[in-house]
């Protein structure tokens, strides 16, 4: 039974985590950076075409990093294909082009003697790296881990990879080096009301900003066809012309 009090608090709370903005990039010279929220929306089988695309776009050293060997198209094609949407919990942050900018994969032990054990991967497109997206994946993963039980939270990532073990260092993660490869583990704390909260409003929020950005961009490619049809029924008159 929850508490008024409790209820109130939390409320109050959620979504306290997204509203805490990052920079934006694009800014003019001399101007300060305009902070942005950042809709991160749970993925499910419908959005595997764009998280291909996403990960397809890759540089070799990107993949090397993020899979901890030079995936080939065909590798990923095939990590795609096997995501278990059901079991695990995909992540991802898109733009208005409806563009996968960024894309995280909290793996959940197939194992229930692992049960409380989950894994952290995340890959951000070149063009949107260093606005904090990577930050912020892994603390909504860090945030729906708890929320489903899981207290330890585990990333594999070669030591060369300054940005991501800077990430997992910062919140609160101890780092083992073992040679050219790092594990990072980090305890989480239970899950409590507020943390409950917080998620579904995140979540509410990032699919309804999904939804506006699917509408706009419908939009503009009918305007661009009704651009492109006027310009050829112009070009007609002016050969017969009319
Ligand atoms: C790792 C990765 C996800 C980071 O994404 P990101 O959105 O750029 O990360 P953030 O903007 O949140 O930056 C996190 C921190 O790392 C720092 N950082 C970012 N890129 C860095 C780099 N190349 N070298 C050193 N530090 C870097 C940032 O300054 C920031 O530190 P701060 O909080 O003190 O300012 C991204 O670089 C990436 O996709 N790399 C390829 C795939 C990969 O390595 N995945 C991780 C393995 S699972």
């Amino acid at each position: 039974m929850v508490k008024a009090a409790e209820l109130i608090k939390a409320s109050l709370g959620a979504g306290r985590e997204l509203f805490r903005s990052v920079p934006l990039l694009e800014v003019p010279p001399g101007q300060e950076p305009v902070p942005v929220i950042v809709p991160i929306r749970s993925l499910g089988p419908k959005h595997r075409d764009r998280i291909l695309a996403h990960l397809l776009a890759l540089d070799a050293g990107d993949r090397y990093l993020r899979f901890g060997y030079a995936a080939s198209d065909e590798q990923i094609e095939s990590y795609v294909e096997h995501l278990d949407f059901d079991r695990d919990e995909i992540f991802g942050i898109y733009n208005r082009h409806l563009t996968l900018i960024a894309v995280a994969h909290l793996a959940f032990a197939p194992d229930p003697a692992y049960a409380a054990c989950a894994e952290f991967g995340v890959s951000v497109l070149g063009i949107a790296r260093g606005r904090g997206y990577g930050t912020r994946l892994f603390e909504r993963a860090m945030m729906h881990a708890r929320n489903e039980n899981v207290d330890l939270l585990f990333i594999h990532a070669l030591s060369e990879n300054t940005a991501m073990l800077k990430i997992a260092r910062a919140a609160g993660a101890a780092v083992e080096r073992n040679g050219p490869e790092s594990d990072a583990y980090i305890k989480l704390p239970p899950a409590d009301f507020d943390s409950r909260m917080t998620e579904i409003v995140e979540e509410h929020f990032a699919q309804t900003d999904y939804r506006l950005k699917v509408q706009a961009k419908q939009f503009t490619d009918f305007l661009a066809t009704m651009q492109e049809i006027r310009r050829g029924v112009q070009a007609a008159r002016r050969r017969s012309g009319s």
